[in-house]
């Protein structure tokens, strides 16, 4: 059985996350949605719980998909629930110093090895903080979140407006 994790801090789920979880759980027997916490960004907006609900709306057509949350580092999350390896996504060539570190230095603690899947071009130009100010000014979200969720993500964004 091989066990992989996608993690993120999902702030919300949005199309393009989406996009790689129904590409990448076909590469494992179990593909993990892992929520996790970037120390360098604000954790306002969606509580953990809150982001897992979307998360098991936008993937319940997928049968080996779970989503779990973790705190502190994601290697100590995989090694807690026997995962094999972590899948990411690289959007542009910016995204590439970033990830690079990052995978280094997870190896570097454990081992674990990094598979990077490639954004599909539809979906490139897409952030978490980006649907955040379009939300923010009530604007539709329909070409950036998976429909299930775009009512719940575009309330509560343009409820901080108020
Ligand atoms: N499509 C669209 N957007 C995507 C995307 C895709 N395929 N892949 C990533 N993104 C966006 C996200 O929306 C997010 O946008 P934002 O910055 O506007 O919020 C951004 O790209 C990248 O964020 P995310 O994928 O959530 O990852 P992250 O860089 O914030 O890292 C963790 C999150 C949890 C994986 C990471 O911080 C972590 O592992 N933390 C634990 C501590 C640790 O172990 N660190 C590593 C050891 S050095």
């Amino acid at each position: 059985m091989k066990l992989a994790l996608f993690p993120g801090t999902f702030n919300p789920p949005t199309l393009g996350h989406l996009d790689m979880i129904e590409r990448a759980h076909k590469l494992c027997d179990k593909l993990y949605i892992g929520i996790g916490e970037n120390i360098n960004k604000s954790n306002e907006l969606f509580s953990i719980q809150e982001r897992i609900e979307m998360i098991q709306k936008i993937t319940a057509h997928l049968k080996n998909v779970e989503v779990i949350s973790f705190n502190g580092l994601v290697v100590d999350c995989m090694k807690k629930n026997n995962i094999h390896f972590l899948i990411r996504g690289l959007r542009a060539f910016s995204d590439y110093e970033y990830e690079f570190q990052m995978a280094i230095a997870n190896r570097k603690l454990s081992g674990y090895e990094t598979l990077f899947l490639m954004s599909s071009q539809n979906y490139s130009h897409i952030s978490s903080s980006l649907i955040r100010q379009i939300g923010y000014f009530g604007h539709t979200l329909k070409d950036f979140v998976p429909e299930s969720i775009e009512k719940t993500v575009l309330s509560r964004l343009s409820s901080k407006k108020q």
